[in-house]
């Protein structure tokens, strides 16, 4: 056989399908609709106005009432869910301000299920770390390390705070060995059957939550290490997730996103449950800096970034660009 160019060769041109927009659009495998997006939010206890967030250019900490206001906005514009942080006015060791009915988390989830009902999946975060005084996920033994089991019963009595409080799914982010099994037990046993859990199964110790940490105003004594996964594993990550599954996890999700797209792959080809993928706060800010000094093309990084994620495997994605995300599909990006 001859290869010369010009006489018939090559006969197979993958070109053909990409000549005009329209050809691209038809043929295209992966589309994220604004149903798969989730937009992470956060509420700031005590404030009277929404507060910029300087890490996360277009990201706000906001008051109970424009959090409600965002919300509407953010199901107007169509996706899929919101996420919910609270970030509180005071901390303590065992982070007293989760599990209070009156804690900021809780009222916003109540003011937020009282605006929205059903209309939105609306997730609230099942962790200590923005209610702690040491700002880890956990409380601690004497000697300064996360006590696992202690913890456990507190993010028991946050589950049943928020599930009171209305929210569909508590999304499990503290990384605790059989959090997904106990949450699930007392729920079960105190006759809520119906919320639903989701796991943070792979959540690595990244360098990638640096931004997270000033919208939550957490000073982190030390850091996760010894909870969160390790960058350079893989296998782990299925385990984690086998056993968030086994356990009861609703869904599982894989965080952060982009640097594990292979392990979003992996989960997703494995995991009989629903894949979610956290785009998070370092994510963000890498593209929106690269952005604004106009090394990128912001909107094409937006799309292609969350493009990329779907692609691997995520059914659902965190990103705090949902709203505008689901804007652009909308005006057919
Ligand atoms: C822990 C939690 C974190 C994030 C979400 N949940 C911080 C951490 O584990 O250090 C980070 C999200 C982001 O960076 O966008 N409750």
């Amino acid at each position: 056989m001859s290869f010369s160019a010009g006489r018939g060769f090559p006969s197979n041109r993958p070109r053909r399908l990409r000549r005009t927009a329209a050809l691209r659009r038809a043929v295209a495998e992966t589309r994220v609709h604004p149903a798969d997006l989730v937009l992470p939010m956060f509420v700031r206890e005590g404030l009277s106005e929404p507060r910029a967030i300087a890490s996360m250019p277009g990201v706000m900490q906001h008051t109970r009432d424009s959090l409600r206001k965002a919300v509407v906005s953010a199901v107007n514009a169509g996706v899929g869910g919101v996420m919910i942080f609270g970030v509180p006015e005071t901390r303590d060791a065992d982070g007293s301000g989760a599990d209070d009915p009156n804690g900021i988390l809780n009222v916003a989830i109540r003011d937020i299920i009282a605006e929205v009902g059903d209309s939105t999946v609306v997730i609230s975060d099942l962790c200590l770390d923005e209610f702690t005084s040491h700002g880890h996920c956990g409380v601690l033994t004497a000697s300064g390390a996360v006590d696992n089991d202690a913890t456990l019963e507190r993010y028991a009595s946050m589950a049943l705070a928020q599930a009171a409080a209305g929210a569909h799914v508590l999304g499990a982010s503290g990384m605790m060995d059989g959090q997904i099994g106990h949450v699930r037990g007392v729920l079960d046993a105190s006759g809520d059957t119906d919320t639903a859990l989701l796991a943070y199964a792979a959540k690595y110790a990244s360098a990638c939550y640096g931004p997270f940490r000033d919208a939550v105003e957490s000073a982190l004594e030390g850091d996760r290490r010894t909870y969160q996964q390790d960058p350079a594993n893989a296998t782990e990550a299925l385990r984690e997730v086998r056993l968030d599954i086994a356990e009861g996890a609703d869904i599982v999700m894989v965080k952060p996103a982009g640097p594990y797209l292979d392990i979003l792959s992996r989960v997703a080809a494995e995991s009989e449950v629903p894949v979610a993928a956290y785009q998070v706060s370092g994510e963000y800010a890498m593209i929106e800096a690269a952005a604004e000094k106009g090394w990128i093309d912001r909107e094409r990084m937006i799309v292609e970034s969350v493009t990329s994620i779907k692609r691997a495997g995520a059914q659902m994605i965190c990103t705090y660009w949902a709203e505008e995300l689901a804007e652009l599909l909308r005006t057919g990006y």
